[in-house]
């Protein structure tokens, strides 16, 4: 089996209802990403970051994977795939995606303020309730807090995203802007002969010696091109 990655962001979610974080009217326009989404503004005011993500949790019982997201899953009959996603929904995992590496962490799990990468501390959120208060503790007895990696902290994942990359027969880049690293870097991974296709409405800075493959279209309609053309070859 050839081996499919994906590289996610947030336009994935797009038609699922989730906001963008960059294009007009994205969430970066509505909250300071400095305040929001760094580890200064959770250690300046941890309460209105923990609101924040409790927000955002809540919107993800009212939203569901789209066709994009079913698509991808549904080539796991015939590559061997890997979704590396920026985004911390769990609309990949809800479409039936099982070999999954989030970047940016889980909006669905919390952990350590101390060591938010002690695995011993993740937890996963109760569905029906997942909110997380100040005082709510860790298994370390720290504060619990959001498990995402927030500006000005370290990715430990993209080494596995890395590998994935570097052995890929076919990567897809579906709604990312390619602003942030090291995520976006991962395009530079590929190997030479690695076909690469971008799906995205929109025209997104990349590296032009690469041979991207442009699917102009959203993450519904560019999926269905795309297994098309997948059928072809
Ligand atoms: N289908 C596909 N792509 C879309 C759609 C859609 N329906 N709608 C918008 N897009 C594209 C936009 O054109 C843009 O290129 O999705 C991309 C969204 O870019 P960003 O909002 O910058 O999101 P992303 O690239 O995932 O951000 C990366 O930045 O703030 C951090 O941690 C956060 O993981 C996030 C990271």
């Amino acid at each position: 089996m050839k081996n499919l990655v994906f590289l996610t962001g947030a336009g994935m979610s797009a038609e699922s209802g989730i906001s963008t974080f960059r294009d007009s009217g994205g969430l970066w326009e509505q909250y300071p990403v400095e305040a929001v989404a760094s580890i200064q503004g959770y250690e300046r005011n941890p309460q209105l970051v923990q609101n924040f993500y409790n927000q955002r949790r809540a919107q993800l019982s009212s939203v569901h994977p789209n066709e994009g997201h079913r698509l991808v899953a549904s080539l796991q009959d015939q590559y061997h795939v890997t979704v590396v996603t920026q985004n911390v929904d769990d609309l990949h995992e809800r479409a039936g995606s099982r070999n999954i590496i989030h970047l940016h962490g889980e909006l669905m799990k919390a952990t350590s303020s101390r060591n938010p990468n002690d695995t011993s501390c993740i937890v996963t959120l109760p569905k029906e309730n997942p909110i997380i208060k100040m005082g709510d503790k860790a298994k370390d007895g720290s504060q619990l807090r959001p498990f995402i990696v927030w500006f000005g902290e370290s990715v430990p994942m993209i080494e596995p995203a890395i590998a994935e990359v570097s052995k890929a027969d076919i990567l897809v880049v579906i709604g990312t802007s390619l602003n942030v690293y090291p995520a976006a870097g991962l395009l530079n991974f590929t190997n030479p002969h690695c076909q690469i296709y971008l799906i995205d409405p929109k025209q997104v800075p990349y590296n032009p010696t690469l041979g991207i493959h442009h699917i102009m279209k959203g993450a519904s309609e560019g999926m269905k091109e795309l297994c098309d053309i997948l059928k072809k070859t």
